[in-house]
């Protein structure tokens, strides 16, 4: 389990990692480094200018001085790639405050920028996105042999930067660098300021082809290597393989929650969206509704969903910024269903299970609390969790879909999908084409599974609201969820 980075200056003022007797960078200058080792090692920019995707991986996020060095690359860069992946595992994430307070003068700006995204040091799988989501960086927060397993990219380029060998060994492990260097492609190059021996055999055991350059600053020397294995042996295909073509344009069928979120990001991509919607407008499903309640789903096993749900609730958080008047996300009270419930929620924290929350996520709130904040006395205490509220979704999605500015066909089911000459068709019930396309993304809830021709069984489950009268909830304000939930 992770947990939170500590940072000080050394006697020299350069950022120092107390807990592993090293420094972030080179006392020489971590921006200088970032330049010369990260992005000079590896041919940058200029192998990633004219791709259309540029893939790093970086094992040791710290400070996210390459990052930044990286993205300021990138963004000057006329010549840049359109799109920019950046992967990095960082097990003990620092605090926003000390991104921006121990950063390089020269990254003040950037690091701000990050800073002011940052998520809450939960740990797992963190997306960011800058520049209207051309750049983004996925931060697994875990320990990096677990996120080795766990890692969905092949890399371009990988930046091995785990403090020195000597002092922290489990970064450069041979385990450890094998399971990396097995998500690299043909061509793919690496660089480090790191020259130990036994880092370079596992990288040439990898199947890099590596050699000793000119280091920077006061290191003599730095390793370079290009992804060239002697023998190449058939492996199955990796579900983080890239599509031998990337398609350009895409049907997103169905514009709900589900197909606006997907055609947003697709388009944000490059590729030409088109959206059609059985209903006259928008959001005409179960989107449908005026406000949702918007929360992570916690549990003491830290399951699948309440990884998905905290990780989409920070993205969620993100993607609001650039909507302001649809939601309300300060803080949602989570009423326990009964006292054996609030008896469990109080276990997890008594015990730090799954993991310690930091406060500003998820805390235990009473029953007094809840009045003083919401005018009304729940029955049980329960679960406050911060930067959770609500959110207006069915004008939401309409907006999201209003500013693609791609094509919307409303009012059309779709029949049926076939696939010809390289493109899928989507056709109305008389056996007329509405639209093709290379790709096509099927976001129609339960009629998913019928367009797939797939066997999904999926069920059609009748979700009710009760709309009450203003007298009703008189003097309560604001939200509240539990086994049910309540919006004024
Ligand atoms: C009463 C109620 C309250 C809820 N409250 C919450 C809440 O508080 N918080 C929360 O997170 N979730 C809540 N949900 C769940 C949430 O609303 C849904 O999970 C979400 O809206 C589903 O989005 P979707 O895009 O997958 O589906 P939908 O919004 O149903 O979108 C599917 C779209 O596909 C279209 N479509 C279907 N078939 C075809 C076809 N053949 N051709 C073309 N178009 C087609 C439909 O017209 C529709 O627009 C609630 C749901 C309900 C019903
Ligand atoms: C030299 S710093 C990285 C500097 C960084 N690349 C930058 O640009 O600022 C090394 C990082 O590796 C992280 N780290 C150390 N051991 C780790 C481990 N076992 N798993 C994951 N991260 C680890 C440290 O927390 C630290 O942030």
């Amino acid at each position: 389990m992770i947990s939170s980075g500590k940072i000080q200056r050394d006697n020299r003022g350069c950022p120092y990692s107390p807990e592993f007797s090293d420094i972030y960078a080179s006392r020489d200058g971590a921006y200088q480094q970032a330049r010369f080792v990260f992005l000079g090692g590896c041919g940058l920019p200029e192998r990633w200018q004219g791709k259309d995707q540029f893939v790093i991986l970086e094992n040791g996020f710290g400070l996210g001085t390459n990052f930044l060095t990286v993205l300021r690359a990138w963004r000057e860069d006329s010549q840049r790639c359109e799109r920019l992946l950046y992967t990095a595992i960082e097990g003990f994430p620092l605090s926003a405050q000390d991104l921006e307070r121990y950063c390089s003068v020269e990254l003040k700006t950037e690091a701000k920028e990050l800073a002011e995204k940052w998520p809450v040091l939960t740990p797992g799988v963190h997306q960011i996105f800058f520049d209207e989501g051309k750049v983004v960086l996925t931060l697994y927060f875990s320990e990096a042999l677990q996120a080795a397993k766990q890692l969905a990219c092949s890399f371009d380029a990988f930046f091995p930067d785990g403090f020195s060998p000597k002092k922290n060994p489990a970064m450069w492990q041979p385990k450890l660098l094998k399971s990396l260097a097995a998500h690299a492609r043909e061509g793919s190059v690496l660089s480090t300021w790191c020259v130990a021996s036994d880092v370079r055999r596992s990288f040439m055991e990898s199947g890099f082809d590596v050699q000793k350059t000119v280091g920077f600053g006061h290191k003599s020397q730095m390793t370079v290597g290009r992804y060239a294995p002697r023998f190449s042996h058939r492996r199955a295909a990796l579900p983080f393989d890239r599509p031998k073509r990337v398609p350009r344009s895409v049907l997103v069928i169905g514009a709900g929650l589900a197909g606006a979120a997907a055609a947003e990001r697709l388009h944000a991509r490059g590729l030409n969206v088109t959206i059609i919607d059985a209903s006259f407008v928008p959001a005409g499903g179960a989107s449908a509704i005026r406000w949702g309640v918007a929360h992570a789903q916690p549990s003491a096993d830290d399951n699948f969903l309440f990884r998905l749900s905290r990780s989409g609730l920070f993205m969620l958080q993100d993607t609001l910024k650039r909507y302001p008047g649809y939601s309300e996300l300060n803080g949602l009270f989570q009423m326990a269903r009964d006292e054996e419930e609030l008896a469990r929620w109080q276990h997890w924290f008594e015990c730090g299970k799954p993991f310690h929350f930091p406060r500003t996520f998820l805390r235990l709130a009473d029953t007094e609390e809840v009045r003083e904040r919401l005018g009304y006395q729940p029955r049980f205490g329960g679960l406050m969790h911060g930067g959770a509220g609500i959110v207006s979704i069915a004008t939401w999605v309409r907006e999201r879909v209003n500013r693609l500015r791609t094509p919307v066909i409303l009012n059309m089911r779709v029949d049926r999908l076939e696939r010809q000459n390289g493109l899928w068709t989507a056709f109305d019930a008389f056996g007329v084409p509405i639209a093709s396309a290379e790709s096509a993304v099927l976001s129609a809830a339960h009629d998913s599974a019928r367009l797939s021709g797939l066997p999904i069984s999926l069920d059609q489950w009748k979700g009710r609201l009760t709309l009450l009268s203003r007298e009703a909830t008189a003097g309560f304000e604001g939200a509240v969820t539990g086994p049910g939930y309540l919006i004024h």
